[in-house]
C-alpha cells in the first residue's frame, strides 16, 4: 500500500522538478540573448536533467499504484543582472530543492515507507552533485569578474556538457 502522504509529497516534487526545468530553460534563453551559446547549452542540458528527475518520480508513483496529478508551474524569472547572478540563483534554487528532498526522505522514514527511502537515496546523492556543479561555476564566474575574454573561454568550456544518457530517446 502506497502511503497517501508520501504520494502527495511526491506529486508536489514532480511539480518542483518541472518548475526547475522551466527555470533553467528561461536561463538558457537569457544566455542565448547574450550570445553565450555554451552557457545556453549547459542550461538546456540542465533543463533535460530536471525533466528526467520529474519522470523518475512520475514512474515511481505509478509503479507503487499511486496516481500522478500535475500541478501549475509558475512564471520563471526572465531577466538577470549577469551570468554570475544566473548561477547564484541556480545554486540557491538547488539548495531549496535539497531541503525538499530531505523533507521527503524524512516523511518516508516517518511513514515507515522503506521502498520510498531507497528510491529517494538517488535524489539525496544527486542534490550533492547539483549543488557542487552550480557552486563550482559560481566560483569560476566570481574569479573572472569583468574579463570578457575569460568569459568566452568559460562559455566554450561549459558548452561541452552533454545531455543525460537516454534523454529524448522515447
Ligand atoms: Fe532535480
Ligand atoms: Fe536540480
Amino acid at each position: 500500500m502506497f502511503d497517501k502522504k508520501v504520494q502527495g509529497a511526491m506529486n508536489d516534487q514532480i511539480q518542483r522538478e518541472l518548475e526547475s526545468a522551466y527555470i533553467y530553460l528561461s536561463m538558457a534563453a537569457y544566455f542565448e540573448g547574450l550570445n553565450l551559446p555554451g552557457f545556453a547549452q549547459w542550461m538546456k542540458v540542465q533543463y533535460r536533467e530536471e525533466e528526467a528527475h520529474a519522470f523518475k518520480f512520475y514512474d515511481y508513483v505509478n509503479d507503487r499504484g499511486g496516481r500522478v496529478m500535475l500541478q501549475a508551474i509558475g512564471q520563471p524569472p526572465t531577466e538577470f543582472e549577469s551570468p554570475l547572478e544566473v548561477f547564484e540563483k541556480a545554486l540557491a534554487h538547488e539548495k531549496k530543492i535539497t531541503g525538499h528532498i530531505n523533507d521527503l526522505y524524512a516523511l518516508a522514514v516517518q511513514q515507515n515507507d522503506y521502498p520510498s527511502q531507497v528510491f529517494l537515496q538517488w535524489f539525496v546523492e544527486e542534490q550533492v552533485e547539483e549543488e557542487k556543479t552550480a557552486g563550482d561555476i559560481v566560483t569560476l564566474l566570481s574569479r573572472i569578474g569583468d574579463n570578457e575574454h575569460a568569459l568566452i573561454m568559460v562559455d566554450r568550456e561549459v558548452g561541452q556538457r552533454q545531455p543525460p544518457a537516454g534523454a529524448g530517446a522515447e
